[in-house]
Order: structure tokens, then sequence, then C-alpha cells
């Protein structure tokens, strides 16, 4: 990988941290499995835990359409409340005492499948709130004759952002030509102002599209609301939930064992990893997870007193700490990290560096654009794709879930090979000192 894509990559590189606001609500949080919530739940007689152990959605599904787990039945508001050859409806006095004691409004016991739960009146009118809201919540941004995406527009990204949001309408209609599909055309709505704004907006979108990095809005802040965040301008983390994200360049951990492979193929037999106070224990979990017979590397705090190693691995999720280390390492040492965290034009030309870049992947096939714009035009197209395949039948759901059976031999991404992101595929750039 040549220098010229330097430019367009540091673009999308940002300090990413964790976003404030407000969370989810009790219910959401209950169904979901996100923070703390004041219930409890025991499997087939057992001690209690808390019940973020047992969401419900691990069986139930996101959607509440039941089958993710066993033959865990429909439970959104809709499904329960009314009656079923199988059952009468559920009224809240039934429903309090089938998630109680496992029985349904007819006596029957429910299977040990489904855990028993403990919580207090307030948390169960959230959650029957929350029940009731599923199919709504799942429908968000979806109209009879239109679907609505969107592209967030972070208050300390906003030019990066605002230029995908164009980039991404001007590419949907390049490929569609306003022309509908499933009876729906196809319309990318810019969410600005500040991050409370930005989360009221999304509410009604069907998914993120394209979320540049910000120290203000993550992943998470979105998907705790049960937004969608599809195909992000920077790598995923790699643990993500496949139900609600998906991205389209290889994550963190695969550039992690990227680096891996690359010491070994550099013959770097003795590897001095950098320990440092404010970059996390990245280093030390990379030395646990890759050790090797023979000590290939070691763990040294700073500074290197003395010490000229020839080769370093610089791990660091604060980018402002890694570029302050980068700055202080000497000149003749080869540097391995990510390129997410070590490139700046500022330092490129002061080190030898090798550099794991997911986002490099993107430019590799098409030197001369702008990057944003070539991620923008792959959106594009794995979300035509998407949308025809998961049909008029169109919710949050079912249009992440149709992603997964996308494959683009252009593009070189198979959902169904790699569920997240569809690639694993880590190019490395190295520069050289002047
Ligand atoms: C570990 C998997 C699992 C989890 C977690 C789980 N369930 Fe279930 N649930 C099931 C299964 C399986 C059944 C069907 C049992 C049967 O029919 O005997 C069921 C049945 C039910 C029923 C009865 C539906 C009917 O039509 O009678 C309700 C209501 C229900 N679950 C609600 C919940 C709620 C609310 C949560 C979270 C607080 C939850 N479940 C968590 C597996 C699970």
């Amino acid at each position: 990988m040549k220098f010229p894509a330097l430019a367009g990559l540091t673009l999308l590189l940002w300090t990413a941290s964790a976003a404030g606001g407000d969370g989810p609500d009790a219910g959401s949080s209950l169904y979901n499995g996100l923070g703390e919530i004041p219930a409890t739940v025991s499997i087939s007689g057992a001690a209690a835990l808390p019940a973020a152990r047992f969401p419900c959605r691990t069986c139930h599904g996101r959607d509440g359409a039941g089958g993710r787990e066993g033959a865990a039945p429909p439970i959104r508001g809709s499904d329960l409340f009314r009656a079923t050859p199988a059952r009468p409806a559920y009224d809240a006095a039934s429903l309090k005492r089938a998630l109680e004691e496992g029985r349904t409004p007819d006596g029957r016991i429910l299977s040990s499948l489904m855990p028993r739960y403990a919580m207090d009146d307030a948390t169960f009118a959230r959650l029957s709130t929350y029940l009731d809201r599923l199919t709504g919540l799942q429908r968000r941004g979806v109209h009879p004759r239109s679907v609505t995406l969107a592209v967030a527009v972070p208050p300390d990204n906003a030019a990066t952002a605002r230029r995908y949001g164009e980039a991404l309408k001007w590419a949907l209609d390049e490929l569609l030509g306003g022309r509908p599909i499933h009876g729906r055309t196809v319309a990318v709505t810019l969410l600005a102002g500040d991050t409370a704004a930005i989360l009221d907006g999304a509410e009604d979108t069907v998914a993120i599209i394209g979320l540049a990095p910000s120290a203000q809005l993550d992943v998470p802040v979105f998907t705790d609301r049960q937004v969608p965040v599809l195909f992000p301008l920077f790598p995923l983390a790699g643990s993500e939930d496949t139900t609600i994200v998906r991205g389209l360049m290889a994550d963190r951990q695969d550039a992690l064992r990227a680096i891996a492979d690359r010491l070994a193929s550099d013959r770097a037999t003795a590897v001095t990893v950098i320990d440092a106070p404010g970059c996390g224990d990245e280093g030390d979990a990379f030395v646990r997870r890759y050790a090797l017979p023979g000590n290939r590397y070691t763990l040294s705090p700073l500074p290197l007193s003395g010490k000229h190693p020839r080769d370093v691995l610089l791990l660091c999720r604060d980018r402002k700490t890694a570029g302050r280390i980068l700055h202080d390492l000497p000149a003749s040492s080869r540097i391995y990290g990510l390129a997410g965290e070590l490139l700046s034009s500022t330092e490129a030309g002061r080190h030898h560096l090798v550099l794991a870049s997911p986002e490099a992947s993107l430019v590799s096939r098409e030197v001369q654009a702008n990057i944003v714009d070539i991620h923008a035009r792959s959106a594009a197209r794995l979300l035509v794709s998407a949308l025809k395949s998961a049909g008029r039948n169109l919710d949050r759901t079912t249009l992440v879930t149709a992603v997964g059976a996308v494959a683009d031999a252009e593009r070189q991404l198979d959902y169904a090979a790699d569920p997240l992101n569809g690639t694993a595929f880590v190019p490395f750039i190295e520069t050289k000192p002047r």
C-alpha cells in the first residue's frame, strides 16, 4: 500500500471513546440485557441471578417474533394479548404469572427453557409496555411508500459526516434513479444538532448508515435504543451483535490477528510491546493472546531508557496518548500498530511504521477516488441488495438480517462467510522515515 491513501484515511480517524446521554428505559434494558436492572432470574429452580444474564431477546429475538432459541414463541404485545389455538389471551396479571411462575392463562406450566423472573410492579409495567411497543419500534422509518435511512452528523466530526451523507444520496440515486424498491423510495436524512437531537431523530429511521468516528456518538448509543447501525466508517470492535450491527471492513480483532501474523512473517523475533498508562491493557492483552514459545514479545513500560529496540508494538485506543508515545519512540525502530490509532500525517514521516488498516481495504481497489465516496458507494450497493431481498415486509430486523445474505463479489464482501463485516481482509500501510 502506497502513501497517497494517507490523506484520505486520516479523514476517517478519530479518538473513539464512550458517549454520554441517558440510557434506555427499564423495559428495554430487561428485554435486551442492558445495564443494571432491578430484576432477577432463575433457571430450573437454581439460585437467582441478575436478570441481565438472560435477556428475553436471546431466545425471543430482538423483534419479539420468537424462534431464536428452542421453541420460543412470539411475545410482542400483539401476540400475547390475544388468544391463540394453544391458549387464551394474556392480561397484565396472567403475564406477570407467566414470567414469575411459568404459568400460562389456562394453567399450563411453561417448559424450563423459559426462565422464571422476579421483578417489582414498576419494572413489570415497563417491560409490558416495551412488549407492546416492539412491533412499532421495529417498523420505525418504514412507511407505506418510503423508507428512511439516516446519516448522523456528530458535532465533533461534522464535515466528514455531511460529505458522507451527500455521497450516499448521490450513490443511491445513481443506482436507483428514484425508482422504488418493493413500492418504497429510499430516502436519506441527515441528523444534525447536539447528541440528544441526533438520538431523537434516529428513533424515526430504519438504520444509521456510515457512522463517522466521534468521541460523542458511538455504536452502542444507537443500538441501546434499538436503532441498527450499518457500515460505520471505522472498524468495529469485533464483538458486536449481528442482529443490529454490520460493518464493511475487517474489525479490530481481525486487525490484531493480522499484526501477529505480520510480525511473524517479518521475522520480528524480539518485539518490545509498549505498556503505558492511558492505553488500557491493550499491549498486555495482545501478548497474552498471541504469546508464542520463545518469548517473542516483551512487555515494556515507558520510557524505554536507553534501549533502541528494533521492533516495537504500540497499541493504544486513545489517539492523543498514542501520538505522544509515538513521538518519543526512537526513529531507528520499526513500529507496528493500528492505522486508526497511530496514523497521523505529522508523525508518519518521522518513523518506520507498519500499520494494520482495515480502512485501507476500501482504497486499495479504487486508489483515485476519495475514501468517503468509495465507502458510500459500497454501502449504497449493499443497502440496495438488502432492501431488495428483505421484501415488502420490511422492518429494522429484516433489513439487518437481509444484509447477512449479501455477497458482493466485486467488493469481495460476503456476509454468509463473515456475518459481522463480510470480510476479514486487513491490508497494511508501511511508511519509511524521510
Ligand atoms: C433461555 C431462553 C428464554 C429466555 C431468556 C426467555 N424466554 Fe420466554 N420462553 C422461552 C421458551 C422456550 C418458551 C416456550 C415455553 C413453553 O411453551 O413451554 C417461552 C415462553 C414465554 C412466554 C409464553 C408465551 C405464550 O404464548 O404462552 C412468555 C410470555 C415469555 N416467554 C416471555 C418472556 C420474557 C418477557 C422474557 C424476558 C424477561 C423471556 N420470555 C425470556 C424461552 C425463553
